[in-house]
């Protein structure tokens, strides 16, 4: 797991993803407005569980002062979508999840990248000549609530390398490696080779990483493939896979596993592993 070339760093990572963040703002419709009786009875609510915290932890003056100066450092970083995507947005997938048919969902996380390369199935993802880590062939069908296949269906898959690096947060590992948009067929069956990935650390060396560390956690998530599953007239799923018998499955530092999310994939007997998984689809 120790990085062999420069390791990416908390400021780096940080700073790409408040980038990445940032890019999909702007390109994506803003919605409706929020009212002003949503934000005043949300917000309401969020510093009331702040201020019964102080009350019932009994926060002192020095405790709040080292706190706003965290909140500051944290930005500074360009750390809010790492530390929020791992301590919260687990929960804003709960509640969505709740009106969900299909496939279960899980968080998007900070390192996906729109527009990566469009490959048809059978496909092969972007990776380096000797990239490291266990062939994996994930295979699958796309089918709706109904179990009838959807075609059309395309797999916006994304996950790190053998050594938790996600390529564009991460500067030694090449633009696009290990990314790719794959075309199902016309009966919404897929076939993507790649390699397992290893589980990922968060940064430790930034706000983040300090955090978890004070507090005498752990800074790791289990190995994972990330997936968005998309077809016309359909609600696009976005999850992540999960391995069997992985490494801080049962202790996620961002509790985004589910036990329907987890995959067993065998051995070939060549050195490589295969797995099949398919996915739900409702309509959208
Ligand atoms: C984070 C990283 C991930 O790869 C992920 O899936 C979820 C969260 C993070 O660093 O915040
Ligand atoms: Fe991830």
């Amino acid at each position: 797991m120790t990085a062999t070339h420069g390791s990416p760093t908390a400021a780096g990572s940080g700073d790409s993803a408040t980038k990445a963040f940032r890019a999909s703002r702007s390109t994506a419709s803003t919605g409706p407005a929020v009212s002003q009786e949503r934000v005043s009875e949300v917000v309401t609510e969020l510093l009331a569980g702040i201020h019964a915290t102080i009350r019932l932890k009994k926060v002192s003056y020095d405790e709040f002062q080292a706190a706003k100066q965290y909140l500051i450092d944290v930005g500074e970083g360009g750390e809010w979508p790492l530390i929020l995507d791992v301590f919260v947005e687990h929960v804003v997938e709960d509640v969505a999840a709740e009106s969900q048919e299909g496939t279960k969902g899980s968080i998007l996380g900070p390192y996906y990248l729109p527009d990566q390369v469009r490959l048809n199935t059978p496909a092969r993802l972007q990776r380096r000549s000797d990239e490291k880590g266990t062939e994996l062939l994930f295979a699958g069908q796309v089918r709706d609530t109904e179990g009838n296949p959807v075609p059309g269906a395309e797999l916006d898959i994304w996950h790190a390398d053998d050594e938790g690096y996600y390529s564009g947060f991460a500067p030694h590992v090449p633009d696009g490696n290990l990314r790719g948009v794959v075309a199902a067929d016309d009966q919404g069956k897929f076939e993507i080779h790649t390699i397992e990935p290893s589980p990922y650390q968060i940064p430790t060396d930034g706000p983040t990483g300090a955090l978890i560390e004070a507090a005498g956690w752990h800074p790791w998530r289990p190995a994972h493939l990330h997936l968005m599953v998309r077809a016309p007239g359909y609600r696009t799923i976005t999850t992540q896979l999960y391995f069997r018998g992985g490494e801080w499955l049962d202790s996620d530092v961002a509790s985004a596993t589910k036990p329907d999310l987890i995959l067993d994939p065998t051995d070939t007997g060549d050195g490589k592993r295969a797995v099949t998984y398919d996915f739900t689809l409702e309509p959208g």
